[in-house]
């Protein structure tokens, strides 16, 4: 197991976190992690350079992930995990590779579904760029969704974590107190005071728009200086923020097993989670270090023992 850099909270390592997360140094670590927040390749046609597998293998490959996340998980724990939608190669359908790799992952980890998440990009650029740009047969693909799993029905969540602002129609409401209250066309009873508490903001829905685009990025500055290659499947940081401040408390565990560019790390940290990410290409690994406030952080970057 190679440690890429430690922080305050959180330690980087370089590898395969199939092959990490059964080495010894994880057995401590069983039933202690309070959310599991990652985004693994997907079934892609247009291969990433990281690699990504495809149908029956995809399913075979994320379902052997199901046992291991189920050992790691804290009995109140989540596991939050990312999969894109996937077309069939060389014809305007969709696949459903995706679903079938989510359901074989929820039967070997024993997993219950707590609830569904679209992540709708509005920044998305178009694709399948031959249906929907080319042959305009078929409208941008411009979301993917977001499983939450756990090993019991009633993981640890608080949506007074992630309020959302109020809209400018319900602070008005508060501000009046007037509104209709009354039988609505879906049959729904409102009665005189239902809208009247301020709880301080809004309850989220299951569907977060966030666009992927970031004004500076110290990652990015320092890929371009660098001159080496950025992630190409880097997550808004947004993303990961309301996972980990729904799911999870201060000094809890966070581990991403497919780190990328280790978005997830660098928000637990920025949230005072402790945190563990796994990432097997080497470069994206250590380049994520530029993620990291160097003068707040106490940061050890490891020698290469490489003899
Ligand atoms: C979709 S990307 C994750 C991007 C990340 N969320 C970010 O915002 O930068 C998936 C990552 O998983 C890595 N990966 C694939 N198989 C892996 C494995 N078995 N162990 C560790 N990392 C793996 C890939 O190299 C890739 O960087």
């Amino acid at each position: 197991m190679r440690l890429a850099y430690s922080t305050k909270l959180g330690n980087s390592f370089i590898g395969n976190s199939e092959e990490i997360l059964k080495e010894k140094q994880f057995e401590n670590l069983a039933h202690k992690i309070n959310l599991i927040f990652t985004s693994p390749p997907f079934p892609l046609n247009r291969k990433k350079s990281y690699g990504n597998l495809n149908g029956d293998c995809y399913i075979e490959w994320l379902s052997r992930f199901g046992p291991l996340f189920n050992e790691l998980l804290a009995p109140d724990g989540s596991l939050v995990i990312e999969l894109g939608n996937s077309w069939d190669p060389g014809k305007p359908t969709m696949s459903l590779t995706p679903i079938k790799a989510l359901i074989e992952l929820k039967r070997t980890g024993k997993f219950h579904l707590c609830q569904e998440f679209v992540w709708h990009n509005p920044t998305r650029l178009p694709s399948p760029a031959q249906w929907v740009n080319v042959q305009r047969i078929r409208v941008k693909d411009a979301f993917t969704r977001l499983w939450w799993l756990s090993t019991t029905p009633q993981p640890k969540a608080d949506n007074r974590s992630v309020l959302r602002e109020y809209s400018p129609s319900m602070k008005e409401l508060l501000k009046t107190k007037k509104y209709n209250s009354g039988k609505r066309p879906s049959q729904h009873r409102i009665g005189p005071n239902s809208f009247l508490t301020n709880n301080n903001g809004a309850i989220p829905s299951n569907v977060l728009s966030i666009p992927n685009t970031s004004a500076f990025d110290p990652y990015l500055d320092f890929c371009r200086k660098q001159k080496i290659p950025r992630h190409p499947s880097r997550m808004p940081s947004d993303l990961a923020k309301f996972f980990i401040l729904f799911l999870t408390e201060k000094n809890d565990i966070v581990l991403d097993p497919f780190a990328g560019s280790n978005v997830t790390g660098f928000v637990a940290e920025t949230c005072d989670r402790r945190w563990i990410s796994i990432e097997k290409e080497e470069l994206y690994a250590r380049s994520a270090i530029s993620r990291f406030d160097r003068s707040s952080v106490t940061l050890k970057i490891e020698e290469e023992n490489n003899g």
